[in-house]
């Protein structure tokens, strides 16, 4: 994907307009659906562990038309792809091309949860910048299995959801990741971040508000691309098993920070390093839950400091970008900061007070002008409503 920042530029009403001159009739309706942001938890989801992300004031919206033949029709709002025209008949993983994958996805693995998918005209608008680690895929397919499950009458749950997207992500689109970012996208509700058990999909929203606090939280899109489909996540993922393996437990979440020394004596080192990560990031949400609920964010800038530097050092998932971003926000006056999303490129998160906000930006803005990086997109994220039916 492209690292693009696309600006909302259509509301319900306009992308519905859009829709009906591109198509030649209204459509059924207009649903949207949220990035997110990680505040703590990574590489912990497909480990039955814990995350806390937060869904974010940055959406993508689609606007669905049920057909009454297998034809599906797609169009975006950005680049210059016409109209992608293919067949439910003939949707095969690996084949998609582009964005369409997305919504292509969904439809092929609803179709395999035995739901009578209909064809389809969609149009698609985003603002979720692609490739920053924010989520745009997730958030495309939340809004197409929220318009699907109305418009099917599945009566899909939202637990429901959240595992068709993620078949759409590992066997269509050939990711093998996690359910936290359809959770956020799908879950997510204004003021809050999402705590949830990936074991058994349980979620607990946690109050979550930077600005009452006197605090941002900036996001620094290092417009350094990454793909879940390339190799690293999948060989991250297989350390996570192997370790488990090793340790004779189903999965990490069984294993406890006291299990460590143990661990050490049976892994190799490499593995060892993997494991250790995600054993302490658990504890590390943990942590973050409790702290939120009794000192508030100003206290977590620690938690977020020591995530960095497990994923740095330990799971080797962040880049010289990554870490450049993060150890100048601390030095121009974030309270806490560290790689977001599932890493190699994308996006950091640096909570910050108000008065450095300015700070900060500069501060990092420089620091990449004078490594001769490109220009990082730095903008300010509020926790925000999930995944929702606009008209
Ligand atoms: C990506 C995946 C998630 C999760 C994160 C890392 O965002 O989609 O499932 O594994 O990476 O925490």
């Amino acid at each position: 994907m492209s690292t693009a920042t696309v600006p909302h530029p259509l509301d319900a009403a306009g992308l519905s307009a859009r829709f009906a001159e591109s198509f030649g009739a209204t459509p059924d309706g207009v649903w949207q659906a949220p990035g997110r942001v990680n505040l703590i938890g990574e590489h912990t989801d497909y480990n039955d562990g814990f995350v806390l992300p937060f869904a974010i004031d940055k959406t993508a919206r689609v606007a669905v038309r049920v057909r009454s033949d297998s034809t599906v029709r797609l169009l975006s709002t950005f680049g210059d792809q016409g109209i992608t025209t293919t067949d439910l008949t003939t949707l095969k993983p690996g084949t998609a091309k582009g964005w369409t994958k997305y919504p292509l996805g969904v439809l092929w693995s609803l179709q395999q949860r035995g739901i009578k998918v209909p064809g389809i005209d969609l149009i698609l608008d985003s603002s979720v910048p692609l490739g920053a680690g924010l989520s745009s895929s997730h958030a495309i397919e939340c809004a197409v299995v929220s318009a699907l499950n109305e418009l099917t009458g599945a009566g899909m749950s939202d637990e429901d959801m959240v595992l068709a997207t993620q078949k759409a992500e590992n066997d269509f689109v050939g990711a093998p990741t996690g359910i936290m970012d359809q959770s956020a996208s799908l879950r997510g509700a204004k003021g809050h971040a999402v705590f949830l058990d990936c074991r058994d999909q349980h979620v607990e929203l946690v109050p979550f508000e930077a600005e009452p606090a006197g605090l941002v939280m900036l996001v620094i899109d290092t417009k350094v691309s990454h793909s879940h489909a390339d190799g690293g996540y999948a060989a991250r993922r297989e350390s996570c098993e192997l370790g488990a393996q090793v340790m004779g437990v189903p999965a990490l979440r069984d294993v406890s920070v006291s299990d460590l020394t143990e661990a050490s004596g049976l892994l190799d080192e490499l593995t060892f390093r993997r494991v250790r990560h995600v054993v302490t990031e658990n504890d590390r949400v943990l942590a973050t839950v409790e702290l939120l609920s009794t000192a508030g964010p100003a206290a977590i800038g620690p938690l977020l400091d020591a995530s960095h530097v497990s994923m740095r050092d330990d799971f080797e998932i962040s880049c010289p970008e990554l870490d450049l971003a993060v150890d100048t926000a601390r030095s121009a006056g974030a309270i806490g900061a560290r790689m977001t999303g599932g890493g190699f490129g994308g996006a950091a998160i640096a909570l910050t007070p108000v008065e450095k906000e300015r700070q900060v930006r500069d501060a990092v803005l420089k620091a990449f002008a004078r490594a001769g990086l490109t220009t990082p997109d730095i903008f300010t994220v509020t926790p925000a409503q999930g995944a929702l039916r606009l008209l």
